[in-house]
């Protein structure tokens, strides 16, 4: 494993993370007992850094990671970065609420399910416009006190809110919406985003020495090759939300992608290394928090810190690239 080391963070962090979304039942695929498989062959594989959020399966991913973590030693030896600011109803209806009082009520219950008494990252997951970031501050200041988060992160935020917020706590970490196809992408899943990642995120986390975590690294699996033929998903799938791989779009994306593996075949790399790769050698990124369904592609993926793209390997890259650094 290679491991990333940032200022703002005194952990080294691996260069490959998991995201838990997808164990928490929104994707077609999740299985508890696969899941905490992938959690535990994860971390014998040289894996510290987790990411996950209450809102990913309604409670139940974050309750997956707590348990896979229960067993002896294992929450010491890596790293959980939660989230907070997103809450749902009976029916699943989701609301931002970044306020005080919400915030230090979701903390104690992201703990309860993680079964830890601290979390290493704590993000926020979505601005809340309805919310003063002083007072979203003061909650997370209260929480630093209490020795229930180490460090703060922001996920989604446009770049003049995460300097707002570093007058009043420092901000460690950002997260946001990167991968090969989406490298200034205006929008997720059809919400619009208030920032431009390479264009105005990286620039700040290396000015202030900051962790960035970029989500989707594989574009939801197709820079891995899947859907090069077609979307195969079931109804169910939190997928089916996504306009880039459900409307119109979706064929611009896939065809890049193609041209992407073609490429890939010619210098003789699977397409998802190459892709995670390509993540994995930009100084900015910290942990690529990608999803992985099963141990084969968690397998596959690992695989991709035992070599590296050379320059004009990249150069070749950038050219097909070029059409996809402003697309939405
Ligand atoms: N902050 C935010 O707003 C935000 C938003 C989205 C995500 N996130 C975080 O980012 C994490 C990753 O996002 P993501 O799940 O969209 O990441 P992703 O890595 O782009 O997609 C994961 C999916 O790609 C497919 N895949 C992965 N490796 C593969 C391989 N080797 N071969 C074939 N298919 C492969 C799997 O699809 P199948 O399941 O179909 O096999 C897997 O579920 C999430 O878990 C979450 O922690 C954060």
């Amino acid at each position: 494993m290679i491991y990333k080391k940032v200022a703002k963070i005194e952990d080294k962090i691996s260069a490959i993370g998991i995201g838990c979304w997808n164990m928490g039942g929104d994707w077609d695929s999740s299985e508890e007992k696969t899941s905490i498989k992938i959690i535990h062959d994860a971390i014998d594989l040289g894996i510290n850094f987790f990411d996950v959020a209450p809102v990913y399966g309604w409670g139940v991913s974050e309750t997956i990671l707590g348990k896979a973590l229960k067993e002896d030693g294992l929450r010491n030896k890596v790293l959980i970065a939660s989230k907070g600011g997103l809450l749902w109803n009976e029916q699943h209806q989701t609301r931002n609420n970044l306020s005080k009082d919400s915030l230090l009520k979701e903390i104690d219950d992201t703990l309860t399910r993680l079964q830890t008494d601290h979390v290493d990252i704590y993000q926020m997951h979505w601005p809340d416009p309805n919310v003063p970031l002083e007072e979203t501050a003061e909650a997370l200041n209260i929480m630093k006190k209490a020795g229930k988060i180490r460090y703060v992160g922001l996920s989604n935020f446009a770049q003049a809110d995460v300097e707002k917020m570093m007058e009043y706590i420092s901000v460690d970490c950002q997260q946001g919406l990167y991968n090969m196809l989406e490298r200034n992408p205006g929008s997720y899943h059809g919400i619009p985003l208030e920032y431009r990642t390479e264009k105005e995120v990286f620039p700040n986390v290396k000015k202030y020495g900051q962790a960035f975590l970029p989500y989707s690294p594989l574009f939801q699996g197709l820079l891995a090759g899947r859907f090069l033929d077609g979307l195969t998903i079931s109804s169910r799938d939190i997928r089916n939300e996504n306009p880039k791989l459900t409307g119109e779009i979706f064929k611009t994306y896939q065809d890049g992608a193609k041209k992407l593996k073609a490429f890939a075949d010619e210098i003789g790399r699977p397409m998802n290394e190459m892709a995670l790769n390509w993540l994995r050698q930009k100084e900015e990124v910290t942990s690529i928090i990608g999803g992985a369904s099963s141990i084969e592609q968690l397998e596959k993926n690992i695989r991709c810190t035992t070599w590296d793209l050379t320059e004009e390997e990249l150069g070749e890259i950038e050219k097909i690239l070029a059409p996809f650094e402003d697309m939405e």
